[in-house]
């Protein structure tokens, strides 16, 4: 069996890999509905709000397109906050539904400033909505969220976060924090396999969503809400993924979500201790390093691509390269959801006997 540590989808459980292969039943009876309200429930103590959450059928981007077209009309001017891929991918989905899309962009290994985010909404005060990614996937970078959401409310703005990679693992009290709608996915920190976007929604977001002109159907929340008062989804869900969330947040619960936060601190402090002290260079700054995701310089004549293909082949450790401009330069370890400082212990073991192999002279 491969030891993955990518950043999603993760290992699961033992437990959550029986639910999967339990057999289908009615997703209109009584046995759904139980399940239904089972996990949406648990899921609300877990994204820590009182609001709505929704089971969409779908991966994360599907959330991040429910989010954009049940808030925003075409022509709304939005804010981008983008500090990687990811945050460009949010930006490229409101535009394509016709926003006016003003890009606030910070370099790729850094966090977004809130005082940029303040400066760019006293600039242009016809925004609608901003857009942010609570944990940048691409670049191992968790954003202060609770400030920009702070500047955000200032200026009473909608606050539209893609939390898919942080969300369950890292601290985010969603009410607390004011976030409209909050995206996150079965196959992150949710020990659970692909196929689910979890989002939530606020009273602000309702609000909006009643204004909002973009086209939806399928992502509508007004569906989802109407479903989800009688125990059901509007369309066919994905039973299985279901089954398998309903598994993990129970495990989830059990140990406890400040417990399951400071797992994933320690465990992230154990991966860039163990890296550092390979000689490699962390790509992000320790002080906005993300629990969830550690990127790696591939530096000192490291070929990035050689040494994760000789993981995968000679010590099945499937880890992940960089993605689009980063491509080749950094190399990322997953550490969330089902993880524990042993798995890491492994993964560095097996670095310090691969580095040199993939021409790493540090
Ligand atoms: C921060 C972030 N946003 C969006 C996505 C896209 O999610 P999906 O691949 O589930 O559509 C990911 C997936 O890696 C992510 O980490």
């Amino acid at each position: 069996m491969e030891n993955l540590r990518i950043p999603g989808p993760t290992p699961l459980p033992n437990e959550v890999l029986q639910a999967m292969t339990k057999q289908m039943i009615n997703h209109r009876g009584a046995e759904f509905e139980q399940i239904l309200i089972g996990v949406t429930d648990k899921l609300k103590q877990l994204f820590q709000t009182k609001g709505d959450v929704f089971l969409l059928t779908g991966s994360g981007t599907a959330g991040l397109e429910a989010a954009i077209v049940n808030t925003l009309s075409p022509e709304d001017k939005v804010l981008s906050v983008s500090i990687g891929v990811f945050g460009e991918r949010f930006a490229t989905i409101a535009q394509q539904f016709g926003a006016e899309v003003i890009p606030l962009r910070f370099e790729w290994g850094k966090p977004a400033d809130a005082d940029a985010v303040r400066q760019a909404l006293q600039t242009e005060p016809k925004i609608k909505a901003v857009l942010v990614t609570h944990n940048e996937t691409s670049t191992g970078i968790t954003n202060d969220l609770a400030s920009i959401s702070s500047v955000v409310k200032e200026f009473n703005k909608l606050l539209l976060v893609d939390a898919i990679s942080g969300l369950g693992s890292i601290n985010l009290p969603v009410d607390d924090w004011h976030c409209d709608v909050t995206v996150t996915a079965s196959q992150k920190g949710w020990m659970a396999p692909p196929g689910l976007a979890m989002v939530s929604v606020s009273q602000e977001a309702w609000q909006a969503h009643s204004r909002a002109r973009m086209p939806r159907f399928y992502w509508d929340f007004a569906q989802a809400k109407s479903y989800l008062e009688k125990g059901q989804t509007p369309w066919t869900p994905a039973i299985s993924t279901v089954f398998a969330l309903s598994a993990s947040l129970e495990m989830m619960l059990k140990e406890g979500l400040p417990n399951i936060i400071a797992r994933h601190a320690r465990v992230s402090q154990a991966t860039r201790e163990g890296i550092k002290s390979l000689g490699l260079s962390l790509f992000a700054e320790e002080s906005y390093a993300s629990n969830t995701v550690t990127a790696v310089w591939s530096s000192d004549g490291l070929d990035a691509k050689k040494l994760l293909q000789i993981l995968r082949e000679e010590h099945q450790i499937v880890l992940a390269g960089g993605q689009q401009r980063l491509d080749g330069k950094i190399f990322r370890i997953g550490h969330l959801g089902w993880v524990t400082e042993d798995d890491i212990k492994t993964v560095i073991s097996a670095l310090r006997v691969v580095l040199p192999q993939a021409g790493f002279k540090g």
